[in-house]
């Protein structure tokens, strides 16, 4: 298969071009990218750069019948040529407009583009990875066409050329190699000018105000903690304690707390435009929030939603003080009502996560570098969780895992006095809680060459993550991903060794809605946020994981982290 790599105006001056949106990488670096990438799928590339229309309109027409693909920037032109749009029109061959920056979020004129109608796809705001992305996506639609998916039209599964190829020595990257492309700073400074949370407060709320019309309820009670914090969105308020409850009605919400983060939430309230009252009155939450939702209806009766995972002392309480109510009350117990509305996120919540999954990429470039042969896992760990501490997270968002040899079998091994060794793979499963939002991710590194098994076994575990990150679109279910993934473990030679589902929403929480299991027939939607990680656990001997977090979009399933797939040799 041949591509023809097509960069437009100015994309010669990477490198020094506003470094801040475009990379530091310069024109031939991204084409050595692109070329390597390229060669690693068995796919061949041609590179061309232009500051002018007319030779790249001849570039686009020339492709036809002599190329298989066009992965085609098209720059500025993107915005008003229709030269190059008819080019490609006319040329009929495939191509994928991808840019470095996510143009959407960028000044009004750059988020049109009068190209994408005549592309297969867009893919912006990857930075390099998008036209590797690109690449993979038309040698998938190259080998669909060929017939060389299975029967459902999927990407092949057939891992084992792949593997052989791989683990030819040479491939994997060394610990120097391994670069975190997206600073987390530059994610901070986007978070930082991201819309006010009253806005993200009003749209939540509404949410909420239309289930609670859908299921006939006048009010609800929110007693979960995160639940609270994604629904008032108020920033630096709450840390992990439950101690709190939210009344929403169509009125608007009333947070009842206590003196502890009382201060804390009347300065967000304010900031955010009011829209949440707060209360530290010395009363219990179920008594606050009952009686200032009776207030609300005028003494008419009330019905009370809230969750059916509330402690069995919050519940008697919500039981007396309805007894007590100034209004009849009748409590009406609801099942992942919030934690459902919070499944698709939006945008403020995709570039928190995104910066948050920028330090979890920091993190692997660190300690890969940091690692070396004698260490203990516990060491390591230690490390990790420093460093993410000490760049850009506020916390963890869940204990790492650090596992070598056979303690990598067991998927959430605890850390400990096991020492890194020679010709085994060491497995690390690490995210940051940051911008209040958590990150994920596992990678599988290899201390000294691998045997040719654990290089297979990382071949097709790679194969797996990639399969599904490439085929995974809204409306498929969490089951059907889950055992796509099975089927090329098992394709592979290592079918039934994942015990766990294939991956979980990420949020304000490390767990949310959806999961890629099979216990769910449901189909995944447009703006869910989900790992993909499938696993190989061998007991006894070894166990590895590869994990990405991402978004999944209309395009497909975009992941936020830049952290490389190839093997990594310490
Ligand atoms: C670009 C985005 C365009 O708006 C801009 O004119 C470019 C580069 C990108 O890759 O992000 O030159 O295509």
């Amino acid at each position: 298969m041949r591509i023809l790599v097509l960069n437009g105006p100015n994309m010669n001056m990477l490198g020094v071009r506003e470094p801040e949106v475009y990379g530091s990488q310069t024109l031939g670096e991204l084409e050595r990218a692109v070329a390597d990438h390229a060669a690693s799928k068995g796919v061949e590339v041609e590179c061309f750069q232009s500051n002018s229309e007319s030779a790249l309109i001849e570039r686009i027409q020339e492709a036809r019948g002599s190329f298989d693909g066009i992965v085609y920037n098209p720059a500025a032109h993107t915005h008003y040529s229709i030269a190059l749009r008819d080019a490609v029109a006319a040329s009929g061959v495939a191509t994928v407009e991808v840019h470095l920056s996510d143009i959407a979020q960028r000044e009004g004129f750059r988020a049109h583009s009068v190209i994408e109608p005549v592309c297969i796809a867009q893919i912006k705001g990857r930075g390099v990875r998008g036209y590797l992305d690109a690449v993979d996506l038309l040698s998938q639609r190259a080998d669909r066409q060929a017939g060389r998916g299975d029967a459902a039209g999927n990407p092949s599964a057939n891992c084992e050329d792949e593997a052989s190829a791989q683990a030819l020595p040479g491939r994997a990257l060394a610990p120097r190699d391994v670069e975190a492309a997206d600073p987390f700073e530059r994610q901070a400074l986007e978070v930082r000018s991201l819309p006010g949370a009253g806005e993200s407060a009003a749209r939540r709320l509404r949410l909420v105000g239309d289930f609670l019309q859908e299921q006939g309820l006048d009010a609800f009670c929110a007693l979960g903690t995160s639940d609270i914090a994604w629904a008032t969105a108020f920033e630096n308020v709450f840390d992990d304690e439950r101690a709190h409850a939210l009344l929403v009605t169509q009125d608007g919400a009333l947070l009842h707390t206590d003196s502890r983060y009382s201060h804390a939430a009347r300065q967000a309230s304010d900031a955010a435009g009011g829209l949440v009252a707060v209360s530290d009155e010395r009363v219990s939450h179920a008594r606050a929030v009952i009686d200032a939702a009776c207030d609300r209806l005028g003494g008419r009766p009330l019905a009370l939603g809230f969750e059916d995972d509330v402690l069995l002392k919050e519940w008697r309480a919500l039981v007396s003080a309805a007894e007590g109510a100034p209004c009849g009350v009748s409590l009406q117990e609801t099942s992942g009502a919030l934690i459902g509305l919070r499944a698709v996120k939006d945008p403020g919540e995709i570039a928190r996560l995104r910066a948050a999954q920028a330090v979890t990429d920091a993190a692997f470039a660190h300690i890969v570098r940091f690692m070396k042969p004698g260490m203990t896992e516990r060491e390591v760990q230690i490390e990790l969780e420093d460093y993410m501490t000490r760049h850009g997270a506020r916390g963890l968002a869940f204990s790492s895992i650090v596992a070598t040899g056979a303690n990598g079998a067991s998927p959430h091994a605890i850390p400990g006095d096991t020492r890194l060794e020679a010709g085994q793979c060491v497995v690390m499963d690490f995210g940051a809680r940051a911008y209040g939002y958590c990150s994920d991710m596992t990678r599988t590194v290899f201390i000294g060459e691998p045997s040719r098994r654990l290089a297979e076994a990382y071949e097709v575990l790679r194969c797996a993550n990639e399969t599904v990150g490439a085929t995974l679109m809204p409306g498929m279910t969490g089951r059907e991903a889950h055992e796509m993934a099975e089927k090329v473990l098992a394709d592979g030679g290592f079918g039934g060794l994942m015990g766990h589902g294939l991956g979980h929403g990420v949020g304000i929480d490390i767990h949310e809605q959806p999961t890629l299991s099979p216990r769910n027939d449901r189909p995944l939607p447009a703006g869910c946020v989900v790992t993909v990680e499938p696993g190989i656990y061998v007991p006894g001997e070894f166990g590895m994981r590869l994990e990405d977090c991402g978004v999944l979009t209309d395009e497909g399933y975009k992941v936020f982290g830049t952290s490389p797939h190839e093997m990594v040799i310490i």
